[in-house]
């Protein structure tokens, strides 16, 4: 086992300034998402869309990674299968926090806010362009379920492909997207001694507050 206490990272990055911060999060949050694409393409960061969505019920909360797939409308979208344990627990608290970890830019963004379903329509367009066999396994797997084994899955996949196999693959009736419209958004940007630049939007009325937080 490696020695944990000895494990560090001298963190560093452009300062992320008040004067060169856009007043609108969303701008930012573009232009971070964008250099985390250029750090996938120089092959230093594997996973420029997954971010780590908390759901809570009974105060008990609860964290999974999960795809971004649009950044529209003042908000995220993912996409699930609406009866998963994650499904589950938004359809009693929409109430969810999301966090991208783009650790080797030195770079985290969090958001708190409220999740909702997408319109069914932007659900089937968006599950109409995924690889058929990604569209056959929406079908096999009850998602978060227990299952008796791998074989029983395996199963249901060649069943599904069955089904489907001289028709496009339908969007099942419980897989789907949720937007997440977010109240706070924080950027963080790691800076040398633990300096670390925070700034924290929060909506006001039609716009947002920024401040700087403390590392
Ligand atoms: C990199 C990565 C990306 C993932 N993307 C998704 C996704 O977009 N949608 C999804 O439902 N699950 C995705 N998963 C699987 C989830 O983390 C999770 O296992 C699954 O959604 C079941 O979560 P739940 O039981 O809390 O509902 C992804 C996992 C990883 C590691």
């Amino acid at each position: 086992m490696q020695d944990l206490y000895k494990e560090r990272t001298a963190y560093e990055g452009e300062h992320l300034l008040e004067s060169n911060a856009p007043a609108d999060p969303f701008m930012l949050f573009d232009a971070w998402l964008a250099d985390a694409f250029v750090a996938k393409e120089r092959g230093v960061l594997p996973e420029p869309t997954a971010m780590v969505i908390t759901t809570s019920v009974d105060d008990q909360p609860s964290a999974r990674t999960v795809l971004l797939k649009s950044v529209s409308n003042g908000g995220f979208t993912f996409f699930t299968n609406y009866n998963s344990r994650k499904g589950s627990e938004l359809s009693r608290n929409r109430q969810v926090a999301l966090l991208f970890g783009w650790y080797p830019l030195h770079r985290q963004v969090r958001a708190e806010g409220t999740a909702e379903l997408v319109p069914r329509t932007e659900s089937e367009a968006y599950f109409a362009t995924r690889p058929r066999d990604s569209q056959l396994g929406a079908w096999a797997s009850e998602q978060s379920s227990t299952v008796g084994s791998l074989e029983e899955l395996t199963r249901a996949y060649a069943a599904a492909d069955r089904r489907f196999h001289d028709v496009p693959v339908p969007c099942p009736e419980d897989w789907g997207g949720y937007r997440i419209t977010p109240t706070m958004i924080e950027f963080w940007q790691g800076q040398p001694s633990r300096m670390h630049d925070r700034l924290l939007y929060r909506r006001a009325g039609l716009g947002w507050s920024r401040s700087r937080l403390a590392p």
